[in-house]
């Protein structure tokens, strides 16, 4: 049985009881580093996906400059140096991602810098755009979050957060198959709603809610190497038991797999733009456009 390194319960705790899900349940700084890599890579068509539904809320400007907050390994960071060519700023909390990430040569425009989001270390109206991949629900504090994302930003700027919402578990479903306890420790992760009201009350408007598929993996084979490193928040979650039934039935259908089926899954792109006026008095009530 493969056992996830941060469980430090009881191994017969481990063995059968899911945690449940809270800001601080994976331990960033433990064993989640070495694998994130393999376990969370983004394919070629991952990446252009994002590409794709990023561009028409940030545009590419000379000495543009772009937060990464909650950078992780710095996957996104380089991507979106590449994709925009603006300046950015990887924030990450955790010092064992901040060292992976520090590990290749970040490339020209990036740099990381140690920093969570209920207290950046910026000054007011730096950046032009906040982008948080996977890591709202993470954040203990998320008004404060959205507070200093609204100090950060510039008059006009936007906050981009990618993500899985507890209102939204239909875009998982190779997952879910495989592991179903997984869509009961996502239903535990913030709703779009919530979201939405914590970035209204601190003055943001919301812009757009955009589902966004991407291919998450080639083939069934290629899914259960990644999940076989459990570098995903439900799957590190799961009682080491549900975990092993779930992996050795995929593992077991990957290898009947004729050919390559890929894994398509689908996120969430939630889109707050920083109007003038000083908050939070700048309120919006009405129902984002949703795609
Ligand atoms: C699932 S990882 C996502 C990493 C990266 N954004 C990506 O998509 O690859 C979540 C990241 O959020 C970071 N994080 C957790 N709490 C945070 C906080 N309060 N402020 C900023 N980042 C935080 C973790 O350390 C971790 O690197």
């Amino acid at each position: 049985m493969i056992a996830h390194p941060e469980m430090s319960r009881s191994k017969a705790e481990a063995d059968t009881k899911p945690r449940r899900f809270s800001p601080g349940a994976i331990a960033y700084d433990g064993a989640i580093p070495a694998s994130y890599r393999a376990g969370r890579a983004l394919s070629s068509q991952t990446a252009d996906a994002w590409r794709v539904a990023i561009q028409p809320f940030v545009r590419p400007a000379r000495g543009s400059a772009i937060l990464d907050l909650g950078s992780g390994t710095g996957r996104f960071a380089r991507l979106l140096a590449h994709a925009v060519g603006a300046h950015v700023v990887g924030a990450e909390p955790s010092r064992g991602m901040l060292t992976l990430a520090a590990r290749d040569q970040p490339p020209e425009g990036v740099v990381y810098v140690a920093a969570s989001a209920e207290s950046l270390p910026f000054r007011p109206q730096v950046f032009d755009v906040a982008w948080l991949s996977h890591v709202f629900h993470h954040v203990r504090d998320r008004p404060a979050c959205a507070r200093e994302l609204r100090r950060v930003l510039r008059v006009g700027g936007c906050v981009l957060l990618r993500g899985t919402f507890g209102d939204r578990l239909d875009g998982f479903p190779t997952l879910f198959r495989f592991f179903p306890g997984a869509r009961d420790i996502c239903a535990e992760l913030p709703t779009v709603t919530d979201a939405v009201a914590v970035f209204e009350r601190e003055g943001f408007t919301s812009e757009a809610v955009r589902r966004v598929e991407q291919r998450t993996c080639g083939s069934l084979a290629d899914f259960a190497a990644r999940t076989r490193l459990r570098a995903d928040t439900a799957l590190a979650l799961l009682s080491d038991r549900e975990f092993a039934e779930g992996q050795a039935t995929l593992e077991a259908a990957a290898a009947r797999e004729q050919g390559p089926s890929p894994v398509v899954e689908t996120l969430d792109l939630l889109v707050y733009r920083k109007s003038g006026g000083s908050a939070p008095t700048a309120r919006r009530r009405s129902a984002p456009e949703v795609r």
